[in-house]
């Protein structure tokens, strides 16, 4: 589907369905009998509910190949049921190998966390993203005024690798020796381009060095002067 063929209505939406549908079974005959008996996703995509990231799109990977959760800003908290629910369906049934959290740069709930601007009830979601910036305003306060949403954005995701890492889930799964590795990414709306901000935990060392190391990049990475074309990515 192209940008000029957006669809406007609900019926285009299922007249693309039905024509997609065709599609798929006269290119890959069998196609959807295979889907219904079983999906074996390696991939568990932890991103933000923005419409411009979508994961599958994103990655090239089709119906099947990976099992998504998404929020506003992607943020994985401790007590939320629905996460864990997922993170732990994904882990023990379906046995995914690589759990990607994905931010991404331009995020108005991570924008709106930095501003404090009041939206409404989801201000009591995004307070989770007031606490990684508070816990890091030292760093932000430092930075470019420009960089600082991209760098929060990326501190946020620094900060729900661990959340994912330390949940019971994963703690369960690693104690039993279960390979499953946990990465930040930052998605670019601008460039349609995945940075992997390199903190990659897998259960087999302790994180805190490596939380740390990925702090300092991005503070490294953000105090640059914004006319290497960082400053691009505030929208
Ligand atoms: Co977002």
């Amino acid at each position: 589907m192209t940008i000029e063929n957006k669809p406007d209505s609900l019926e285009d939406l299922f007249a693309h369905n039905r024509a997609w549908s065709s599609r798929m079974e006269r290119d890959r005959p069998g196609f959807f009998t295979s889907l219904v008996k079983q999906q074996t996703p390696k991939y568990m995509w932890i991103g933000c509910s923005d419409s411009r990231v979508p994961a599958n799109q994103i990655t090239g990977l089709e119906p099947g190949e990976v099992f998504v959760h998404r929020n506003v800003a992607n943020i994985v908290v401790h007590s939320d049921l629905n996460a864990l629910s997922a993170i732990q369906f994904a882990v023990e049934r379906l046995k995914v190998q690589h759990i990607m959290v994905v931010g991404h740069y331009g995020c108005s709930g991570v924008q709106a966390a930095l501003e404090g601007a009041r939206i409404g009830i989801a201000d009591n979601w995004l307070r989770h993203i007031q606490d990684v910036r508070d816990r890091h305003h030292v760093m932000l306060d430092s930075l470019p005024e420009a960089a600082r949403a991209n760098a929060l954005c990326e501190l946020n995701v620094a900060e729900q690798v661990v959340n994912v890492a330390v949940s019971t889930v994963m703690q369960d799964a690693w104690s039993r020796n279960q390979s499953v590795t946990i990465h930040g990414w930052a998605f670019g709306v601008h460039d349609g381009l995945i940075q992997d901000l390199e903190l990659t935990v897998d259960g087999t060392k302790p994180m805190e060095n490596q939380y740390r190391a990925a702090v300092q990049r991005i503070r490294y990475k953000w105090s640059k002067p914004a006319d290497t074309g960082t400053s691009e990515y505030i929208k």
